[in-house]
């Protein structure tokens, strides 16, 4: 299967996504006719290409559609230009100009901070935006080659923080002896459901271990168009039910909800 992954992966977009999720991707995809193709190693053969389309496709979704494979970020972190690698990452990249005003609203008058980030992309290289002091900061991502930049980033700031390879929609992977004081789930949750239900989200909900879950959904289209309906009722209806207040605010092409018990 080593071979199938490396083939998969082999395009500059997806490099340095975690293999495990790539596997989980192409168990989801594979039958016994692929699976013999597979033995076989005939790469080659019309069913073969389509089958690694639908899941670089699947992949590309999750995790290459947000990275401008282009620049070099490694580049930029031996010139320890941070801007320059929020800039890498559309999701930072948008939200540049607005990180006074979202982490004043998050954070309001909190002196000092634990945080886990789960699905950070670049987002732990804003942490110059926040007010207070960070006394953790457990960065997780699929994207291996990002936590490492974002490892070295906290190592140079003498940030307290940690990275790990993480599948957020692994479960099993929410395990944690610790409980932060704040989750970040930026523009996350919609990238990981594949079915309407928002079954995954509650469930993740339910596994998060901190007291407040700052999320935040996109209120532009794949496209590049402004959502006409940008509040997530789904969201809204399904926090209130497990129990939480909520708190919202958009800044462009972002809108926030800050659940709290
Ligand atoms: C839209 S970006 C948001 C990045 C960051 N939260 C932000 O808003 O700046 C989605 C991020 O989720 C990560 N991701 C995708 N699938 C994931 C999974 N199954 N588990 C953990 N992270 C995942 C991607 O690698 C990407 O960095």
């Amino acid at each position: 299967m080593n071979e199938v992954i490396s083939l998969i992966i082999k395009k500059k977009e997806l490099s340095g996504i975690s293999h495990d999720v790539v596997l989980k991707e192409i168990i989801r995809n594979i039958n016994p006719k692929l699976k013999k193709l597979i033995d076989e190693k005939r790469f080659k053969s019309g069913e073969f290409k389509k089958f690694v389309k639908n899941v670089r496709a699947q992949l590309r979704r999750q995790f290459g559609a947000f990275n401008n494979p282009n620049v070099d970020r490694l580049n930029l972190l031996r010139k320890k230009d941070y801007q320059g690698l929020l800039l890498s990452h559309q999701s930072s990249k948008e939200r540049l100009p607005y990180y006074n005003e979202v982490y004043s609203k998050i954070f309001k008058g909190i002196k000092s901070v634990s945080i886990i980030d789960i699905g950070c992309g670049f987002n732990p290289l804003s942490s110059k935006f926040m007010k207070p002091f960070i006394r953790k900061y457990l960065a997780l991502d699929i994207n291996e080659n990002d936590l490492k930049i974002i490892q070295e980033y906290f190592d140079e700031l003498k940030i307290n923080g940690l990275t790990k390879v993480f599948d957020a929609t692994n479960l099993e992977n929410y395990s944690f002896d610790e409980e932060f004081d704040i989750c970040f789930a930026f523009k996350l949750f919609e990238i990981l459901e594949r079915t309407k239900s928002h079954r995954l989200t509650e469930d993740i909900i339910l596994k998060i271990p901190a007291k407040i879950i700052a999320a935040s959904f996109s209120t532009k289209t794949l496209s590049g168009a402004p959502m006409t309906r940008k509040r997530r009722i789904w969201f809204e209806v399904m926090s209130k039910r497990l129990g939480y207040k909520i708190e919202t605010f958009m800044v462009p092409n972002e809108l926030f909800y800050i659940l709290s018990k």
